[in-house]
């Protein structure tokens, strides 16, 4: 097809706007860590965290995802420093919005960070404490909103855990921030270089009594109807590339909007052939992200948001060079 012809119906044209970025928070000053399975994301504190959002909202991406580096001191079973309101999550989410009140903070809703033991929920006898986690769930929701999220975003996969945030923020009257529900989440061997990031590697066992089976896909869309009933106002589906089927059907099931998680392995595995000089770095994230939105993905978290914004990776189809 010629050309111009081939643009005139050209459709699913990727956009910064489409792109939330993942960004990790850590304690002190001037801070900016690399991390090694995630090559060019970093750990930032927070007054060099502040540049970096300022510096992705002056280039067009409207929201963030907040992930904490906890101190190991303040890590126990029960998570309490998730709640405390000068922690760092809370305390970042006020600077943030102080200084760029415009930009979507989605704050992350699970215990893995502030855990001994890594995991998502409370841990008792080697099993994870459902209900009594979901508890300190709500607390943590309520904590953020407080500290100004605009969506909290539960990230555990326990049961009833949107239900009951729902009910806690309206109580607390944080009737406008929205939930946006990890729905379809896979115990995935694609999130390692996330919990380098967070040093928050399970130190037992694995996440399969609380994410799903990635052999499962009716079991997704189950998911997504229970949250939907439990008053999500976003849904997820995480991770993204090998779970594209997922998305696809998500879409047709629901009005609200679909959002992928592209994750931390999938960003680090063409990182890592592109380090190799493997591959055409700028044309294949470009071709990721635009299958997870033909897919169906009104929204994509992803690592890349910012180098698609500044390399405008999104305009990549209109050169003929890569895409003739
Ligand atoms: C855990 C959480 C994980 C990610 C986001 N929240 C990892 C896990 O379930 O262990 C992974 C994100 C990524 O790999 O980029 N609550």
């Amino acid at each position: 097809m010629k050309n111009r012809f081939r643009r005139l119906v050209r459709k699913n044209q990727l956009s910064v706007s489409d792109l939330i970025y993942p960004i990790f928070v850590t304690e002190g000053e001037n801070k900016q860590e690399a991390i090694t399975s995630l090559p060019g994301c970093y750990r930032y504190s927070l007054d060099l965290l502040l540049l970096e959002i300022k510096d992705a909202f002056d280039l067009g991406i409207k929201a963030i995802a907040l992930f904490p580096m906890i101190d190991p001191q303040k890590k126990d079973n029960q998570g309490q420093e998730s709640y405390n309101p000068d922690g760092l999550v809370q305390r970042s989410v006020k600077a943030i919005k102080e200084k760029i009140p415009d930009i979507v903070v989605i704050t992350d809703v699970a215990l893995d960070p502030f855990s001994i033991y890594g995991h998502d929920g409370i841990v008792q006898d080697g099993e994870i404490l459902n209900d009594e986690t979901v508890e300190v769930l709500v607390k943590m929701a309520v904590s953020q909103a407080e500290a100004g999220a605009d969506f909290v975003a539960p990230s555990d996969m326990m049961d009833g855990r949107v239900g009951a945030i729902r009910r806690g923020l309206d109580e607390a009257g944080y009737n406008n921030v929205g939930i946006l529900a990890y729905s379809a989440k896979y115990a995935s061997a694609y999130y390692g270089p996330f919990r380098d990031a967070l040093a928050s590697t399970p130190q037992f066992g694995d996440k399969k009594t609380y994410q799903m089976d990635i052999t499962n896909a009716r079991e997704a869309l189950k998911e997504v109807e229970l949250d939907i009933q439990e008053g999500a106002d976003l849904v997820m589906v995480k991770p993204a590339l090998a779970y594209l089927d997922i998305i696809c059907r998500i879409k047709q099931m629901t009005d609200l909007p679909v959002v992928a998680y592209n994750v931390s392995r999938e960003y680090a595995m063409i990182k890592a052939a592109a380090s190799l000089g493997w591959i055409d770095e700028k044309r294949l994230i470009w071709e990721t992200l635009t299958s997870i939105k033909r897919a169906g993905a009104d929204l994509i978290l992803t690592y890349f948001a910012k180098e698609v914004a500044v390399n405008q990776l999104y305009l990549l189809p209109n050169y003929d060079k890569y895409y003739p």
